[in-house]
């Protein structure tokens, strides 16, 4: 019975570019689609840009050009990154779209009407320097709960404590470097536990989730006597959004119409191509899935059910979640060169060793996924080349058409056929590493035929033509058998594999019928080894270039002043020139402070700089980036010392990290000498 299924990747931020992260989601989304579609089901695979949101009213601010600009050129970078990989979405679309916003206002209405909002006021975190309330990511302080440094206000990566922005200690907002102030705004509130027995039922019954993951939902947010924390779903102006229709000067949070793009993105497409979207978003005989990260399953398990099922709409049949990506294992990482964008990954390497890598390894739990580079090169050369592959280059040159009939072959297409059952089942629970591993051991009961026939042998003796045809049709069969099989994963090596025996693949049976009586047609390479270098030159390629921040604030030099050079200027540092002279007004917007070093270390790959961390005081804590590496080969010896730093200067983002200041020092390179007060400085008073 064909089924009508919707499946859906989560929908990437505008705010950056696709990386080999993301790529596990999208791949295994495009293989559980194309697995689908050769079943003969009728499957839609939607996905659309996440745009609204600070992060891009602020990129938008920063470059002077309206949001739309950047949504245009983000999305179309998305577009062509998936496009390469193969990943075929039936649309792609943006949330900041009419259609999205009508969705997001009927479901609005319905919470409204079913009497699920609130509403009060809300001290939040603002940016009196940028004039905006800080969303989450864009606070940095310590730990409410452990005190680790560097947090962002939403939750803690050492102690996976979450917790509101305002809870955090010495807040810093990272878009000016300012010290965030509280304000109050209404704020405009869903009442999740209004939807509690609904989602219990929703999590536990029916098999939406990963029995595993249900247990980790209800055990982490559904937990007994607990209730469940009203969702803010409202920000006040300025920001990047959908105004709330009753509530001028608000909009709605991005987090709100983000899931709702899945629907608008399907009303896009349908309104496109003649459909009715309500086909799929309001006929029970629908399926929904949708596939994501494990990171935002609190929003795909808890809020967007309790949207759905407010407006009347369907609910999600599945939503499948997925762990991270880890490289070598370890987070990716900028410095090291791991975190691969996707065009990086293209410009050098083919798209499908990663299809085939991935899948290989994706079981369809949210455990993280580890990308070994050694493993990479060594399982796509051994599997698609050494396996795969194989069959075909060693036989289909012997012969130029298959047999007529299916030669006798001990059985090995039937067993195979026989398995194409479990393989669907693998895959239809996006247990790609199980499906792999069974397409892989028919695979090795090919090539173990193909060994023993030993065609190359029969070649040179022409009365055995006959054997070897019987021989190559098996082989050539079995490769094709296969084909189909990896299909959904290696859709290019399926297409060469049916030009070369004028066949095309379109449908899982395929795999159940041996092709007799046809031309083989001249056989060119399918798929090539992968080379280590090239995997090196592409970590090479990611690697951060070395932003080096100066130690001390070079003045800018007088355009027109003689740059007088005393005569002993080979012996000492020639002197820069004087700046320009400034009002007293003008110095004393230069927030400079007296820094206590708390720790100093080494950043791996940056020559030049030490990461400090510095103590000022009642003001909270800085990371400073400095490069005076040079001078202090050991940072240890910074420990305690009392700096002077440039306080307010806006933050600046660096490949290793964001810095938060400026360290003053005299000189560059080893002569470089750090500025410290007299003692009794205390750390966070203010130099005048
Ligand atoms: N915009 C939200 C999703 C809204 S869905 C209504 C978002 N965007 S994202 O760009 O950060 O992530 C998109 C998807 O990619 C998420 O499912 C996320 O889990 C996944 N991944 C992003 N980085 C990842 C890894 N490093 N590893 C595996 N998946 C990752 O979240
Ligand atoms: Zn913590």
């Amino acid at each position: 019975m064909p089924r009508r299924i919707l499946v859906t990747s989560a929908l990437p931020y505008v705010n950056g570019h696709i990386h080999l992260g993301h790529l596990v989601e999208y791949l295994q989304t495009d293989i559980f689609v194309r697995f689908l579609r050769m079943c003969g089901h009728e499957v839609a695979y939607i996905c659309a840009d996440d745009v609204h949101g600070t992060a891009t009213m602020m990129a938008a601010r920063q470059r002077g050009v309206p949001e739309a600009v950047i949504v245009a050129e983000m999305g179309e970078a998305h577009r062509r990154d998936f496009a390469d990989f193969d990943i075929r979405f039936d649309y792609y679309g943006s949330t900041d779209s009419d259609s999205n916003r009508e969705s997001v206002y009927a479901i609005w209405e319905a919470l409204r009407a079913g009497g699920h909002v609130t509403t009060r006021e809300v001290t939040q975190l603002y940016d009196p320097v940028a004039g905006v309330f800080l969303a989450d990511r864009f606070v940095k302080g310590a730990c409410p709960r452990c005190g680790a440094p560097e947090q962002y206000g939403d939750s803690c990566d050492k102690c996976a404590a979450t917790f509101a922005p305002t809870e955090l200690k010495d807040p810093v907002s990272t878009l000016s470097g300012a010290r965030p102030e509280l304000r109050s705004a209404p704020h405009w509130f869903v009442v999740l536990e209004r939807f509690r027995p609904f989602l219990e039922r929703w999590v536990n019954d029916g098999g939406h989730l990963h029995p595993d993951m249900a247990r980790w939902v209800t055990n982490t947010f559904l937990r007994p006597g607990e209730p469940l924390r009203d969702w803010d779903v409202s920000r006040p102006a300025p920001y990047f959004g959908f105004p709330i229709p009753d509530a001028p000067g608000h909009y709605f949070y991005v987090w709100l119409d983000a899931p709702v793009g899945y629907v608008a993105a399907t009303r896009d497409w349908c309104a496109a191509s003649g459909q009715d979207w309500r086909r799929w978003w309001q006929d029970p005989a629908t399926e929904i899935h949708h596939v994501i990260g494990k990171d935002i399953a609190y929003f795909h398990t808890l809020f967007w059910p309790a949207m759905l099922s407010a407006v009347g709409w369907n609910l999600p049949s599945k939503v499948h979640i997925h762990g991270f990506l880890t490289v070598n294992g370890e987070k990716m990482s900028k410095s090291k060169g791991t975190f691969v964008r996707a065009r990086t990954y293209l410009e050098h390497l083919d798209p499908q060793w990663l299809r085939y890598y991935y899948a290989a390894k994706l079981d369809g739990t949210a455990s993280d996924l580890d990308l070994q580079l050694d493993e990479f090169v060594a399982k796509v050369n051994a599997d698609l080349v050494g396996k795969v592959v194989n069959l075909a280059s060693r036989t289909a040159r012997f012969v130029p058409r298959l047999a007529a009939s299916y030669p006798e072959d001990g059985g090995l297409f039937a067993r195979a056929a026989a398995e194409g059952a479990a393989i669907a089942a693998a895959y239809e629970r996006l247990d790609t590493a199980s499906a792999c591993r069974l397409i892989m051991a028919a695979a090795d009961r090919a090539n173990e035929f193909v060994e023993r026939a030993a065609p190359w042998n029969l070649h040179k003796d022409p009365a055995r033509h006959g054997e070897l045809a019987a021989v190559c049709t098996v082989a050539l069969n079995l490769f094709r058998q296969l084909c189909v099989y990896l299909a959904p994963v290696l859709p290019r090596l399926a297409a060469g594999c049916g030009e070369l025996l004028s066949a095309p693949i379109a449908r899982w049976e395929d795999a159940a019928q041996p092709l007799v009586d046809r031309p083989i047609a001249p056989y060119r390479a399918l798929l090539t080894r992968v080379e280590a270098a090239r995997v090196a030159a592409m970590i090479e390629a990611s690697k951060a270039p070395e932003t080096v921040a100066r130690p001390a604030a070079a003045p800018p030099a007088a355009p027109s002043a003689p740059a007088e050079a005393p005569a002993t200027a080979a012996a000492s540092a020639p002197v820069e020139a004087l700046a320009p002279t400034i009002s007293f007004e003008e110095f004393a917007k230069v927030d400079l402070r007296v820094a206590e070093v708390l720790a100093a270390e080494e950043v791996p790959k940056a020559k030049k700089i030490l990461k400090l961390r510095l103590g000022l005081g009642p003001l909270g804590e800085r990371t400073v980036f400095a490069g005076i590496k040079a001078a202090f080969p050991d940072p240890r010896a910074l420990l305690g010392r009392r700096i002077v730093i440039v306080a307010n200067l806006a933050p600046r983002a660096m490949s290793f990290g964001v810095s938060e200041g400026m360290v003053l020092a005299a000189g560059e390179g080893p002569a470089c000498y750090l500025l410290s007060p007299d003692p009794g400085a205390q750390p966070g008073q203010r130099l005048h």
